[in-house]
């Protein structure tokens, strides 16, 4: 479960009624969807939590590549492709992956052409790797056409496929149906996953894009749709006082228009940095464009940032007090974790008045509460997100409360939050330079 506090967002209970009222239309659109049942337009990633027979094949499809023996799944794919999964697994298990060396499955994500990490993950699979039970490749791209991740699939045959057991049969293909990645796959027989038409990279985490890799993982990912389910319940309601979606993003709208261009997340938990990426790739290409019929507007220019509590305390804080202006926050925290012991009774303890009798956790929500206080001092605008426990169903419901958020802000500041014009120019010029 995941609890809201909007009190301190500066909204009014007019700007609620009145953007409400501009929301009133597309709120009884997202509950059509949910009726219709049918993947015909760009909002229904809304129905795949729900999707009980779409989530059974997936979890059919990873049973037949899990094993005790399954050591890694690589990722390859890049933006909407794989940070849903990256984000889920990072704050479930990944964020300690460093230290929990022999802690298996793990995910890896080659994303960007790094050819240090492309290498090294070779490498590491060459000497590992003793059968074809201990890894997955799993190749995921909307288009099937992304430079980076086409060149590193490129790679990974080109290096692995004589050297790693049974390369070919290890293999997943996620791609549109129609493309020609998913032509190429059936052609040599790989295992193919489609995802629905309609739905984008970066809605697509609750598709075979983000299930697939979790579900080999061992991520519950029934939970992480039944977390999807909860959030959607809220975030389509048409009472927008009960509805966390619509009212985050009338707060993050109409901060907008007093100026306040950035919007920092704020996770005090370093597990959830990559959910914070997760939902800058969401909201940066979903709103950073033209207002629709508005060809000579300036785009909109909401700029997300992520900050992790408390490290960048010791980073970013001095300029967020010294200057308050032109920033909204979302703090996330995490209620509840692991028991750790309490302080006590060393001389360590005494060097930090009132630290005897703390828990590791309870000095976080310590200091959570200290930078929430100044900041209602100081009259910085925020919400906040806390949530119940770090789980499968809270990082799913944080995740679908966000994709409506941003649906519902793209829809009150007219653009298309489906579409990525401006990526295609440099794409383009990439293609260019290629030839
Ligand atoms: O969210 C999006 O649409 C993008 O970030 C894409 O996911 C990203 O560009 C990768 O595209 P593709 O999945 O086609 O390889």
């Amino acid at each position: 479960m995941l609890t809201f506090s909007f009190k301190n967002s500066q909204i009014s209970a007019s700007q609620i009624k009145r953007y409400g009222t501009v929301l009133a239309g597309y709120v009884a659109t997202l509950q059509d969807v949910m009726k219709q049942r049918s993947y015909d337009c760009y909002e229904s990633s809304i129905l795949l939590s729900g999707n009980r027979q779409e989530i059974k094949e997936i979890q059919n499809h990873a049973k037949q590549f899990i094993s005790s023996a399954l050591r890694y799944v690589i990722v390859i794919g890049i933006g909407g492709s794989n940070l849903g999964a990256k984000a889920i697994y990072d704050a479930l298990l990944g964020s300690t992956d460093t230290i929990s060396i022999q802690r298996f499955p793990k995910l890896i994500c080659l994303d960007t052409c790094d050819v240090h990490t492309a290498q090294t993950v070779m490498q590491t699979l060459q000497q590992e790797i003793v059968s074809s039970d201990q890894y997955i490749i799993n190749v995921i791209s909307k288009s099937g056409s992304t430079a980076e991740t086409v060149a590193n699939t490129a790679y990974f045959f080109q290096m692995g496929a004589q050297k790693l057991p049974e390369f070919e049969k290890r293999v997943v293909i996620t791609t549109d149906e129609d493309s020609v990645l998913w032509k190429m796959s059936k052609e040599k027989g790989y295992t193919s996953l489609a995802i629905p038409k309609k739905v984008g990279g970066r809605y697509s985490a609750f598709s075979s894009v983000g299930l697939f890799p979790l579900a080999c993982l061992g991520i519950d990912i029934a939970q992480v749709c039944k977390g999807a389910q909860w959030a959607l319940r809220q975030g389509i309601s048409d009472r927008i006082e009960k509805n966390p979606s619509a009212q985050s993003a009338i707060a993050l709208v109409s901060q907008y228009t007093k100026r306040n261009v950035i919007h920092d997340t704020f996770f005090f938990a370093p597990a959830l940095e990559t959910l914070g990426k997760w939902y800058r790739q969401l909201f940066a290409e979903s709103l950073g464009k033209v207002p629709l019929g508005k060809k000579n507007t300036k785009a909109i220019g909401i700029t997300p940032t992520v900050s992790i509590g408390s490290t960048d305390l010791h980073s970013m804080a001095q300029l967020y007090l010294a200057n308050p202006t032109s920033r909204f926050t979302t703090f996330v925290s995490i209620a509840k974790t692991i028991d750790t012991p309490r302080l006590n009774g060393s001389e360590w303890t005494a060097l930090v008045p009132g630290l005897q009798g703390q828990t590791l956790h309870g000095l976080m929500k310590t200091i959570y509460q200290g930078v929430v206080n100044t900041y209602t001092a100081k009259k910085m605008p925020f919400v906040q997100i806390d949530m119940k426990e770090c789980s499968a169903f809270t990082l799913g419901a944080f995740m679908q409360m966000k994709m409506l958020e941003v649906m519902y802000c793209a829809h009150v500041l007219g653009v298309n939050a489906f579409d990525q014009p401006h990526v295609e120019i440099y794409k383009k010029e990439v293609r260019k330079l290629l030839k």
